[in-house]
């Protein structure tokens, strides 16, 4: 953990001034999950980074709860929620490995960016199930390179970037379909934008019989 928080914390400053890659996509997801929100909804963040989605999902729901493991990536975040003046959403600092939320109190979770940087993404998967409400819905955005060496060549430019990286899970859309599948999730959206190495899907916790 420590090391990846380090890396994460470096770069923070540096990715808050990053200009989203694709910004119609980008659009397209935060417009896709507000069709599943409620005014009511508690929702959680993992790996939020400098709370751009958080902060704009906010007036859509309830209360967000954003979590992150880099401190440098949070203060950003929070100085942001500041100066728009956003009050419903909280930012804290925890590796998902070590976060506490109650089984089924959640009625949304999002995962931005962030399965493709974890140790064991199925692990992840199994928890964020548990702690959403049966119907509950998980949102993720993940970078799958094991479809096609197609993929490699459009990530050149940031092959830099992610060699640098401390963690980088390389597997397939259909990989990542099955292991929210076999966890129990039904996929109620999908989208991969043309020329995107990134997933995006909407999946829901299956009511159990
Ligand atoms: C690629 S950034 C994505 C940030 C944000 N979700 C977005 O879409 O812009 C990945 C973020 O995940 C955080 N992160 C990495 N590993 C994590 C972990 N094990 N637990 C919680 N956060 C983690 C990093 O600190 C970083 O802010």
């Amino acid at each position: 953990m420590a090391h990846s928080a380090n890396f994460w914390d470096k770069i923070a400053v540096k990715y808050s001034k990053r200009p989203v890659g694709n910004e119609a996509a980008y659009q397209q997801k935060l417009q896709k999950s507000r069709e599943y929100f409620r005014s009511d909804m508690e929702v959680l963040e993992i790996g939020c980074g400098t709370g751009t989605t958080a902060l704009s999902h906010a007036p859509f729901v309830k209360h967000i709860r954003a979590t992150d493991i880099s401190s440098e990536m949070l203060k950003i975040a929070r100085d942001k929620a500041k100066a728009q003046n956003i009050k419903n959403v909280t930012f804290e600092q925890s590796d998902i490995d070590h976060l506490t939320v109650p089984d089924q109190s959640l009625d949304a979770a999002l995962a931005l960016s962030l399965l493709h940087l974890v140790e064991n993404k199925e692990d992840v998967i199994k928890r964020v199930y548990k702690m959403l409400k049966p119907g509950g819905y998980f949102i993720t955005s993940t970078v799958c390179l094991g479809d096609n060496m197609k993929y490699f060549k459009l990530i050149a430019p940031i092959g830099k970037f992610f060699r640098l990286m401390p963690l980088l899970k390389i597997f397939s859309a259909k990989e990542m379909e099955t292991a929210l599948t076999d966890a129990g999730f039904e996929i109620d959206h999908l989208w991969q934008p043309e020329k995107a190495v990134s997933i995006f899907i909407i999946a829901r916790k299956v009511p159990s019989t």
